[in-house]
């Protein structure tokens, strides 16, 4: 994983790089009816992130409307809310995968009216290369349960670590973004402003979500609706030093973006509580943690409180996307990948988390027994 390293070398050398250019003009457009036409949908159980998710085919989104346009010609990816689930059963849900993926030297623009929450949800708006973890993971907008702000992180291969990050309206968490240390919470920081996610978010009519992945550095910007620049109008491309200093950003300091980061494909997913097993064994807090799971929902239990029954209390959990326009400051940056839903993604992310910790606590537990 740590074998690309030569690279690190030379993007060094040419850091002066750092007056790269910062305008980007479209190359894909994801919205209205052709929407869903370039994802592709995970179409197995959640085996990434432990969830109590079932993460449908294309044929079953669009037949049980999980997956649709509206008829405002907005995008609803959303968990079901209609069906009854029995003990021992897992809910439909989504997950899309962008079949292209993008280079460094990418911005992606997510335009949104609504998110998903709710006790047991577990949202992401997030990107990932194929070779997770070489290549890296950009997660721009995630949350679990009832929080009420936007958790925005990096994982990454051993090594990336962020310091003299420049972020306002945010708290950092953590700046170790290698996956396998502090097991794999990535470098996370948290955007403060309480309409950056939830209730709070839909409140305000919603927002943007920018994301510049670039090899000076990774930015993310959130602008709730009435703070929308007037530099994310202009559809043909993007000038990212006319958008004010982002909401979070990497510096490449101590994390050369093209060491750690490839192209990336672009995901959205919505499970259910999820990173039990996770958790127990690494501390992680998930959805489905019920230390974390107490924090904004209560004393309950993540699946037997809310995953079966009816389902009306997923009624909120739902993305409404107006767009995703991606922006390349080159015509060569996009490339077509193989639709590699079912690889490098957080769910194998943190699946491959799991598989190293299991093996981990099964070398140990070799170990004890073998004493
Ligand atoms: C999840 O299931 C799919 C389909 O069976 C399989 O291709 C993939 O390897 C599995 N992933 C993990 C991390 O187990
Ligand atoms: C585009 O971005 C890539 C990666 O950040 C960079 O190497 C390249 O120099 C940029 N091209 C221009 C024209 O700025
Ligand atoms: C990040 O810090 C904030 C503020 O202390 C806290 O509310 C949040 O739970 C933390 N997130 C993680 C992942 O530790
Ligand atoms: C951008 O696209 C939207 C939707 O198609 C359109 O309403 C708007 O006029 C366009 N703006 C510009 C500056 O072209
Ligand atoms: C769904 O289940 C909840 C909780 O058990 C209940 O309060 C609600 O009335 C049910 N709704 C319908 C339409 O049956
Ligand atoms: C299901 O959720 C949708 C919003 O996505 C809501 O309009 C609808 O009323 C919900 N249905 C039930 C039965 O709760």
């Amino acid at each position: 994983m740590l074998s690309a390293k030569p690279a690190a070398v030379s993007a060094l050398v040419i850091f002066p790089a750092l007056t790269a250019a910062t305008s980007y003009s479209l190359v894909k457009e994801y919205s209205g009816s052709t929407f869903f036409n370039d994802w592709s949908f995970y179409g197995n159980y959640d085996n990434l992130t432990n969830g109590d998710a079932i993460f449908v085919t294309r044929d079953v989104a669009a037949s049980s409307n999980l997956a649709y346009v509206n008829s405002a010609g907005n995008a609803i990816i959303k968990v079901d809310n209609t069906t009854t689930v029995d003990y021992n059963y897992k809910r439909n849900t989504v997950r899309v995968a962008s079949t292209d993926e993008y280079a460094v030297g990418s911005v992606w623009v997510a335009d949104m009216l609504h998110v998903p929450y709710g006790c047991s949800v577990w949202p992401a708006w997030w990107s990932q290369a194929s070779a997770w973890p070489s290549g890296g993971e950009i997660d721009t907008f995630e949350g679990v349960n009832m929080v009420t702000m936007n958790q925005v992180a990096l994982h990454t291969s051993h090594g990336c670590t962020i310091t003299g990050a420049v972020q306002t309206s945010t708290l950092v968490n953590s700046t170790d973004c290698s996956y396998d240390d502090n097991a794999n919470e990535g470098c996370v920081v948290t955007v403060t402003s309480t309409n950056s996610y939830g209730a709070g978010f839909a409140a305000a009519g919603g927002g943007v979500y920018v994301t510049e992945f670039s090899e000076v550095g990774i930015n993310v910007w959130f602008f709730t609706r009435s703070e929308v620049p007037p530099a994310l109008s202009t559809n043909l491309s993007v000038d990212t030093s006319a958008l004010g200093t982002p909401t979070v950003n990497y510096p490449p300091t101590d994390c050369d973006i093209n060491t750690y980061f490839a192209a990336q494909h672009l995901i959205f997913d919505i499970t259910l509580c999820g990173g039990t097993l996770t958790a127990l064994l690494s501390h992680l807090d998930f959805a489905g943690s019920s230390s974390v799971y107490a924090e904004t929902c209560g004393t309950g239990t993540c699946y037997t409180d809310n995953v079966i029954g009816n389902g009306s209390n997923y009624a909120s959990a739902y993305f409404e996307i107006q767009y995703v326009k991606v922006f390349s400051n080159s015509s060569t940056s996009t490339s077509s990948g193989s639709g590699n839903s079912n690889r490098g993604d957080r769910g194998a992310a943190v699946g491959a988390g799991l598989g190293a910790l299991l093996g981990l606590g099964i070398a140990a537990l070799a170990l004890a027994l073998s004493v």
